[in-house]
């Protein structure tokens, strides 16, 4: 979608907005899979108020994008535009046992930068792709441990009040890769309150969960993470596994040979593809074990 309307276009510096027009969502995706649109990047949180109120008041309807590391975009032209928010510096700031992080700070180096200053905890996370924020969205988690357990405060814009608010980690509930976040919150900075920890004793954690990872994922190649939750007591990628379908592809789609719940684009994949190969897993595993599967990646598909 492109913003052409003069009025949206010339609101938008004093808004600390920049567009940048035609963006590939395959570039801002890790799957590398996504049609073409607008991107606005917000380089001050103040201004998203009225930057909404504005897109609402033209109808021009949008999404927020964290990492791009959890999602699936539609192929083609897209019928929306992309807000997303430029990394501010510094983007982590320290004191004591807190670490106040902006939403944009991206993953694994907020693990590290925390870790050099003796503060552990989130040593399951390294490896993990993608922003503070989708972590925050998601309750990203790994190797038994979740950041939700380590919120104190949520900063974001709420959709349904039209306004930036501050919550507490009581106002909020972090469960298995879901929140209590409408979908339309957009997450802006979190304050954590980490366990002290010497460095070194976090880098043999940090060492073993790479190791972990890397034997057991398919590290290199264009992914989302794994594409459907795991059902209660149950491993998704182990009963795609036992249905011999590791390799099982639709075009450049393709389920991976490490890890049966990682599906990868081998090449140029669209996103039809992609579906495809994950409504056909689904169906499989729904006859197979009379289980459904649910998404875990986010798709954002019309
Ligand atoms: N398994 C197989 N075949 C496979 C994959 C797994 O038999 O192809 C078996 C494993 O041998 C193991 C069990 O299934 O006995 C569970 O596998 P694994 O330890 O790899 O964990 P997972 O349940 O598949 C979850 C998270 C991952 C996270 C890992 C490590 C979900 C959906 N996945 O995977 O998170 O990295 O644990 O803690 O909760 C993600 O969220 O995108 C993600 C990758």
């Amino acid at each position: 979608m492109r913003i052409d309307n003069p009025k949206i276009l010339a609101a938008l510096p004093e808004l600390g907005v920049e567009l940048r027009p035609g963006q590939a969502m395959s570039e801002l995706t890790s799957l590398g899979i996504g049609g073409t649109t607008d991107v606005l990047r917000i380089k001050k949180h103040e201004g998203i108020p009225d930057l909404l109120n504005l897109l609402e008041q033209h109808g021009v309807p949008h999404k927020f994008l964290g990492g791009g590391s959890n999602l699936l975009v539609g192929d083609g032209e897209l019928p929306w535009v992309v807000m997303t928010l430029v990394k501010p510096d510094p983007d982590v700031v320290l004191s004591g046992n807190f670490a106040q992080i902006d939403a944009a700070a991206d993953l694994g180096r907020t693990v590290t930068y925390c870790a050099k200053n003796d503060l552990g905890g989130m040593e399951g996370l390294i490896g993990v792709p993608g922003t503070i924020g989708g972590a925050l969205r998601m309750n990203a988690g790994a190797y038994g441990m979740q950041i939700g357990s380590y919120v104190r405060e949520v900063k974001l814009y709420r959709a349904a009040e039209r306004k930036i608010e501050i919550l507490r980690d009581d106002q909020i509930s972090f469960e298995y890769r879901h929140t209590s976040f409408a979908p339309d919150d957009m997450m802006l900075a979190v304050k954590l309150e980490l366990p002290s920890k010497p460095f070194k004793e976090i880098l043999q954690g940090i060492r073993i969960c790479n190791e972990k990872r890397r034997s057991s994922q398919p590290l290199g190649q264009k992914s989302a993470g794994c594409i459907f939750k795991n059902p209660p007591g149950k491993s998704a990628g182990r009963m795609i596994d036992e249905l011999g379908l590791k390799g099982l592809n639709v075009g450049d789609a393709r389920i991976s040979d490490r890890h049966a719940n990682f599906f990868v684009n081998a090449g140029s994949a669209s996103a039809k593809d992609m579906l495809t190969l994950i409504g056909d897993v689904r169906e499989r595993v729904h006859k197979a074990f009379d289980v459904e599967l649910e998404h875990e990646v986010v798709v954002w598909n019309g």
